[in-house]
């Protein structure tokens, strides 16, 4: 027997808390960080019922983390327990990303930022003056609502199947941040308008995730070729949505990227590293491969 020498007595901890767990790539991609920059760190995964949220905190605060993940369904649920959350994750409303310093926990939420870094890298363009349609009111286009809103977009034409959602939404950026957020139903006659006139339509829903891939959340006819078109989706790789927009001779995305950033970012918050952009390309090359045999 050879003796397992990555994890000693010394060895730090980070973790990922949430319910379901098992689902998840973190440990992966946090475990070959650290191999890859020879950190003494070991990230593991932590399925925890609601009622034993608070134990929780309470417990990972006292042991060696050096920080944790947060997934669904706690994201909202932790920031009570969280010391200080940075304004930006008081404003999205949710923390994936927990780091411990002096015993104190700070919440930070590193999904918008992640989006951010993907699209930037996969389009070499950002959101200043551009007009975006967002498509979903939930936890994930708040994320990125308040982010793309900093980032100084000129317009977010906002659409959900609830409009109360969107209204709520439209509210907490255009109070916040700036007034950029414009509130639209599906069957609006001017939202088909402001859809012709957008640079930049993401899916923030779940429509089109595997099994139901034959569903999307737009007719293929509101497509044209100025759009770039972005779906958090990642399972099937190419969602309907992406392949009636590609169709069009649209810039497609994936939500693969997002996934990816966030958990470098949380990573860099929690160690300092910053990497360079030969480990991006090689780290996010193997990322895909463990995605796609999963
Ligand atoms: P997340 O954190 O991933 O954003 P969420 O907060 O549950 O998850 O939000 C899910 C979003 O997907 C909502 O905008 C939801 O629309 P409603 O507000 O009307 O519920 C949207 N969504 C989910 N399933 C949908 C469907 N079948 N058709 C249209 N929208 C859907």
């Amino acid at each position: 027997m050879n003796i397992d020498v990555r994890v000693t007595g010394k060895t730090k901890l980070l973790g990922l808390i949430g319910d379901p767990v098992e689902h998840s790539i973190s440990p992966e991609l946090h475990n070959s960080l650290s191999s890859l920059l020879g950190l003494d760190l070991i990230y593991i995964p932590l399925k925890v019922e609601k009622q034993n949220l608070d134990v929780v905190v309470k417990a990972l605060k006292s042991l060696d983390f050096v920080g944790f993940n947060v997934t669904i369904p706690y994201k909202r649920d932790i920031m009570k327990f969280i010391d200080d959350n940075t304004i930006e994750a008081i404003l999205m409303g949710a923390v994936n990303t927990v780091k411990k310093i002096d015993g104190r926990l700070y919440g930070y939420n590193t999904d918008a930022e992640g989006f951010l870094r993907s699209f930037k890298e996969e389009t070499q363009t950002g959101f200043k003056g551009k007009k975006v349609v967002l498509i979903g009111a939930g936890g994930v286009a708040r994320s990125m609502a308040v982010k793309i809103a900093s980032e100084g977009v000129d317009q977010i034409n906002l659409v959900n199947r609830t409009k109360e959602k969107s209204i709520e939404l439209a509210e907490v950026v255009n109070e916040n941040i700036k007034e950029v957020v414009q509130v639209y139903s599906f069957e609006d006659k001017t939202f088909k308008m402001a859809f012709d006139e957008s640079d930049i339509i993401i899916n923030t829903t779940s429509v089109g995730m595997a099994p139901d891939i034959k569903q999307t959340p737009i007719k293929a006819s509101f497509f044209n070729k100025n759009h770039i078109v972005y779906d958090v989706v990642y399972n099937p790789t190419e969602t309907k949505f992406l392949s009636d927009a590609k169709k069009k001779g649209c810039k497609t995305i994936n939500g693969m990227g997002m996934l990816f950033y966030q958990g470098i970012n949380a990573y860099e918050i929690w160690t300092g590293v910053k990497f360079s952009e030969n480990d991006i390309k090689e780290i996010y090359n193997s990322f895909k491969q463990i995605l796609n045999d999963k």
